[in-house]
């Protein structure tokens, strides 16, 4: 294992298979920036499936744990399941799950990704609402989304779900998200509107804070609040006489940096040691000039032993003037 300078493991690996997406959430890839003109990655830019089995081999000398897979949509990148099954039974990784749109799943792709290795699913579902999802992400399919979700409950057993709450867009909705999904093994997550990439017109009077969200529940629900899991980006609940589960990701007005034992490989290869960083460590030109993995893996030692990011938290104690700071985007960096 290895600490950084505030004491944190480096146990968790997010890596974002590619930079595109089928859809254009308002809060991270809106429609009007990333339009014909955008310039994605190139296929010859991006990491292959062998480039990144040969960095989670690097890594796993650190202890690393668990590896979520995300983009962009990572269910873009064809045969994703043969990079699953490499990660789970030729590297071993212990927790391995993946965050999508759930757009291209099906019952199929589902037990494909199972098969391999694939331990759980994160579904993004922001709205029931056709008219709320025009606005938030104006090319989802809210129903073939919510039967994914149904999908992945069927052949994982449990689902998690990312709502991303936006003060007076989906705010009002909370309940009846919950009531479509209380009676199933399911964790909903609300998560406030973060700061994060430079194009999504963040401010804070868009953010509809875990606070208010957890009144907002406790006006329909009884709350059983469930201990704080170290490491984990949620703080949880049970709902009291349902199966259902809800967590709040805070990273605006509760900050979880403390305890923040995640990296982040993008979809170009950069390694960042915070999803806020301006700068990263360029594996791929590493792995393509056949650098010694020993010498790349005492290289990421350095850089994790030296890290000192906390980003939400700096910016919540005003240490660090947002406008002045250069960000890079969710969909490139992987969430
Ligand atoms: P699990 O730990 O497996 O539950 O997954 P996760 O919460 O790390 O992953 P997910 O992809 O579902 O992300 C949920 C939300 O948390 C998204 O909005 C992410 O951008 C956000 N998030 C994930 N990791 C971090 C982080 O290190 N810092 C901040 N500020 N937000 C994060
Ligand atoms: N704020 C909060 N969450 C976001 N996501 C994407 N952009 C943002 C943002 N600006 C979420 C998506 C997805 C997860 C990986 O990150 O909803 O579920
Ligand atoms: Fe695509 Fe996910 Fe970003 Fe929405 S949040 S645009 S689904 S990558
Ligand atoms: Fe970790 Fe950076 Fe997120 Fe803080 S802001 S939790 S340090 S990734």
């Amino acid at each position: 294992m290895i600490n950084d300078r505030l004491q944190r493991s480096l146990d968790y690996l997010r890596i974002s298979l590619t930079d595109r997406c089928n859809y254009r959430c308002t809060y991270c890839m809106p429609k009007d920036i990333f339009d014909h003109d955008h310039r994605f990655l190139q296929k010859n830019q991006l990491l292959s499936f062998e480039e990144i089995i040969s960095f989670v081999q690097i890594l796993s000398r650190f202890h690393l744990k668990k590896i979520r897979l995300t983009g962009g949509e990572p269910l873009l990148r064809r045969n994703i399941e043969a990079l699953i099954s490499s990660l789970k039974n030729d590297v071993g990784i212990e927790n391995l799950s993946l965050t999508t749109n759930g757009s291209l799943l099906d019952y199929d792709k589902c037990r494909l990704l199972k098969q391999n290795g694939l331990d759980a699913i994160t579904i993004s579902l922001d709205s029931l609402r056709d008219s709320t999802n025009s606005m938030l992400n104006p090319y989802s399919n809210v129903k073939k989304v919510i039967d994914s979700i149904y999908t992945v409950i069927d052949v994982f057993g449990f689902v998690k779900i990312n709502v991303v709450v936006m003060a007076g867009v989906n705010s009002n909705q909370i309940l009846e998200i919950i009531e479509k999904f209380k009676n199933f093994n399911i964790e909903i997550r609300f998560i406030e509107f973060m700061d994060v990439g430079e194009t999504n017109q963040w401010n804070l009077k868009k953010v509809f804070s875990s606070k208010l969200i957890i009144d907002e529940v406790k006006r329909g629900y009884e709350l059983l609040e469930l201990p704080y899991e170290k490491g984990s980006t949620a703080q949880k609940w049970k709902l009291v006489n349902y199966p259902a589960h809800i967590g709040t990701i805070s990273s605006i007005t509760q900050p979880f940096c403390n305890s923040c034992s995640r990296a982040r490989l993008s979809a170009n290869g950069i390694f960042y040691t915070c999803l806020f960083a301006s700068h990263g460590y360029d594996v791929l030109s590493k792995l393509r000039e056949h650098e010694d993995h020993d010498q790349v893996g005492r290289e990421i030692e350095t850089i994790w032993k030296n890290r000192v990011d906390q980003y939400s938290l700096d910016r919540l104690s005003n240490k660090i003037k947002i406008q002045k700071y250069s960000k890079i985007e969710m969909s490139y960096i992987g969430g």
